[in-house]
């Protein structure tokens, strides 16, 4: 009923050679089968893998990022309009290291779901809790808050463009993974949040992906929870053995 889906995102890594390489192993290794794969390149690769993508249905591209700002100066920014003109399918929107790194509010983030759902792209929400708000027991709240302040001020209509990633910061490139418990109770806990916000027939269409040091050796258990439908992988999308064989697991 909702979509399986397998998102890799490569952050600020590879090269021109490398990235074109990757893109053509994972079209090479996989099937045209009802799993999404996501392949989110740095913006300066995006339009190649647009076109390598183009003869697969179930191979769709994102970006990594989109400015909160229509067009105009804004030095060194990227439009949601442009990146829907090459092609482009989803953006990745509320990643934590956006939000760290780059001071990314709500404000902002609300500012560029705009963008992106005006201007034809889909999105990959991102949303999850530091370690010490998992130490205090407070990450109900902390994902409450997130989501109630963000995606939940959608319309019905607009919030059918969301797909959420569940990336609990702790465990993202570190290593840690959550177990499979500990992510299903946060999966279920979303959904019924959806169902609460949007209804019933919603909460069961909206995939939710799980994020965080996912990996071969760990995926099938996490992917075998019921309200888990597939993965953010940033690491391990690095490299199409590994990545192909999360695919695979889904
Ligand atoms: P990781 O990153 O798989 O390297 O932990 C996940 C992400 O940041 O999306």
């Amino acid at each position: 009923m909702r979509k399986k889906i397998v998102a890799g995102n490569w952050k600020m890594n590879l090269d021109k050679i490398s990235s074109k390489n990757l893109v053509l192993e994972i079209l090479d290794k996989t099937d045209n089968n009802d799993i999404n794969i996501i392949i989110s390149p740095p913006f300066i690769y995006l339009e190649d893998s647009v076109k390598d993508c183009l003869r697969r249905d179930n191979v769709l591209i994102a970006a990594q990022n989109c400015s909160s700002y229509d067009n105009g100066a804004y030095t060194g920014e990227v439009s949601a309009k442009m990146l829907s003109t090459i092609g482009v399918d989803y953006v990745i929107i509320g990643h934590s290291e956006r939000r760290q790194y780059f001071n990314e509010s709500n404000e902002v983030l609300n500012d560029k779901l705009t963008q992106a759902i005006s201007n034809n792209l889909k999105i990959i929400f991102c949303c999850g809790e530091d370690l010490e708000q998992r130490e205090n027991n407070e990450y109900f709240d902390v994902i409450k808050d997130q989501l109630n302040s963000t995606i939940f001020l959608l319309s019905k209509e607009n919030f059918r463009n969301i797909v959420i990633a569940y990336e609990p910061i702790w465990a993202i490139g570190t290593g840690k993974t959550a177990s499979s418990d500990q992510a299903q109770e946060i999966h279920f806990y979303i959904r019924s949040l959806i169902k609460d916000k949007y209804g019933d027939k919603i909460s069961n269409e909206t995939s939710i992906l799980y994020g965080g040091s996912c990996k071969p050796s760990n995926s099938l258990e996490i992917f075998s929870q019921h309200d888990i439908d597939g993965g953010l992988i940033g690491g391990a999308s690095l490299n199409s053995t590994d990545f192909v064989s999360i695919i695979k697991s889904l």
